[in-house]
């Protein structure tokens, strides 16, 4: 096999052919082409799908952004794509059963994002909860004409009740802020994990109470399939008509008309949103007429720090399994044997 490549590329060719789907810092960069023929794709826009089809035909890695459809089709035009190293934390834009059939390793990048990611729930939690969006709206089309007693009343967070809806690393660490704003906090999964449980003094209770008890409800589950639309009218009509809805997830797990009707007739308070369906969302999208929604451009782990380690990972991962290694964060670490299998080595 090794003989095979080298004539087909050159002997000085022997490291692996990789498409990059979008700019990477210049250290991540020059850190894959220590190993790797790297493509990559310089576009501020994802790649068009015949762009990515065309460029995976020779390829043995691809690094992707969760704006890219990883499905069978794209597979089946990659014969040797050894691993899809996914720069997220989630992966639902990737056909993982499918890649594991093909003894492709999937990867991703989780923990260094779940404390910037909590941040930034929060952060979208208290601008709900203080109106600070309106706000600021206000001042800036100059509706502001006074320090008023019943201007932009909001609720308040301290004492609140937090429902949490997936207590995974990023529910965790923001149950762990709740804490700090003493909140008395609510969670539901469908593992329980009495340790959190015991350190946080946090409440497992199942889906209905967590709907019908909470001021606040925050979505940290994967999208599945059992998991979209996990928000609909019926859970609407469940939650407190003071309710506030935060999404940092997937956009969804939320049923979008569903959650316009329920904001625009007063079924529930407010949300706040750093993901949608689709995404973008068009800006004559029908939530975009409500005052009491906050949408964000899907930018929860967007701090340097957060997404250079990111890339990092990414890189990491992308280069251990072009090595025949199991890569440090492997999705589907059951395609490891089958992949390595056709392992080629690796020029330094
Ligand atoms: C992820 O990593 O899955 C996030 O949604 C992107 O920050």
């Amino acid at each position: 096999m090794q003989l095979a490549l080298t004539s087909l590329r050159g002997a000085d060719r022997l490291k692996h052919m990789v498409y990059v789907a979008r700019i990477l810092p210049k250290d991540v960069m020059d850190k894959i082409n220590r190993f790797c023929d790297a493509k990559v794709w310089e576009g501020e826009l994802p790649p068009p799908r015949n762009v990515l089809l065309k460029n995976v035909a020779e390829i043995d890695g691809l690094l992707s952004l969760l704006t890219d459809n990883i499905d069978a089709e794209l597979m089946s035009k990659a014969p040797k794509l050894r691993v899809i190293s996914n720069y997220a934390v989630g992966f639902d834009n990737i056909d993982v059963q499918e890649a594991t059939k093909r003894g492709i390793i999937v990867a991703n990048t989780p923990g260094v994002l779940t404390e910037t990611t909590a941040d930034f729930a929060f952060a979208l939690l208290m601008s709900a909860a203080r109106r600070v969006v309106e706000g600021d709206k206000m001042v800036r089309t100059g509706k502001w004409r006074t320090w008023g007693p019943m201007i932009l009343l909001g609720q308040d967070v301290h004492g609140a009740t937090l429902g949490i809806i997936g207590l995974g690393r990023i529910g965790s660490a923001v149950a762990r802020r709740a804490k700090g704003f003493g909140m008395n906090i609510l969670y539901s999964d469908v593992i329980r994990n009495e340790q959190t449980e015991a350190q946080l003094g946090i409440r497992y209770v199942d889906m209905d109470t967590l709907l019908s008890q909470s001021d606040f409800i925050t979505l940290h589950t994967n999208l599945t399939h059992e998991t979209h639309h996990l928000i609909s009218s019926k859970q609407f009509h469940k939650m407190k008509r003071t309710a506030i809805l935060v999404n940092t997830s997937r956009g969804s797990m939320v049923d979008n008309m569903a959650l316009y009707e329920a904001l625009q007739t007063g079924r529930i308070a407010y949300a706040a949103l750093d993901v949608t369906d689709p995404e973008p969302l068009p800006a004559d999208h029908p939530l975009l007429t409500l005052d009491n929604v906050i949408v964000a451009p899907h930018i929860a782990s967007a701090s340097v720090a957060a997404r250079t380690k990111m890339a990092h990972m990414a890189a990491d991962n992308l280069i251990a399994a072009l090595k025949g290694e199991m890569p440090p964060n492997p999705v589907n670490p059951e395609a490891f044997k089958k992949s390595s299998t056709f392992h080629i080595p690796m020029a330094s």
